[in-house]
């Protein structure tokens, strides 16, 4: 992450993760807490949480201190305790939790040095993607572009006031 973020030249004002993923070390996300396994957590983990983490750790310096500035993560819906009403799918759910609480914590010290910085946790809805070509036809879907469109019209009507946040594609406000 050093080299790769170390080689660009900044300042940008948007820095979007959108990297994540459903299966842990090729098992599916877990109905069952007999279906735990420590490999599973760890990469699901790696890839939802820590990787977006080392992004933001090394993002910080390529976010203009002078201006309005957005680092957004791709988090999800299920990543929320309060409106966990339906349990399973530990490791992924928990991940995004952890991934949720490193934005909001990181919203917090970037205020510090970039004021006008913005950094919030984003639920993109259901997307027609690989990620989901498993679980969509139980669910309706949209487009990649058209899921990109609606993150891009929230992080465009972002005020300083939503930074540490979490908000899904239309706006509102997941419990966390
Ligand atoms: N699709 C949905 O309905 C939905 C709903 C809620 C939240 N989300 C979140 O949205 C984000 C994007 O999902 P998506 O639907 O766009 O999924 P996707 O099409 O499967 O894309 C996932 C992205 O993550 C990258 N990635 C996966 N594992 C990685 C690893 N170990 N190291 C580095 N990069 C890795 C992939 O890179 P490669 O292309 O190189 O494999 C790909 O760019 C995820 O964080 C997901 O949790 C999606």
């Amino acid at each position: 992450m050093r080299a790769a973020l170390g080689a660009l030249d900044g300042p940008f004002d948007l820095i979007f993760v959108a990297t994540g993923a459903l299966d842990g070390a090729g098992r599916p996300p877990e109905k069952t807490l007999k279906s735990l396994d420590p490999a599973a957590m760890a990469a699901q983990f790696a890839v939802n949480c820590i990787g977006s983490a080392m992004v933001l750790k090394h993002a910080v310096c390529l976010l203009p201190r002078d201006r309005r500035a957005v680092f957004a993560a791709l988090s999800a819906r299920v990543g929320s305790i309060g409106d966990n009403g339906l349990g399973g799918w530990y490791s992924y759910r928990a991940a995004k939790a952890a991934l949720n609480q490193i934005v909001h914590s990181g919203a917090i010290e970037l205020s510090r040095s970039h004021p006008r910085s913005i950094c919030v946790a984003l639920h993109p809805g259901t997307v027609a993607t690989e990620f989901t070509a498993d679980y969509a036809a139980r669910h309706s879907t949209v487009s990649p572009p058209h899921a990109a469109r609606h993150l891009l019209s929230v992080i465009e009507g972002l005020e300083a006031s939503d930074t540490g946040g979490f908000l899904d594609w239309k706006g509102d406000v997941v419990p966390w």
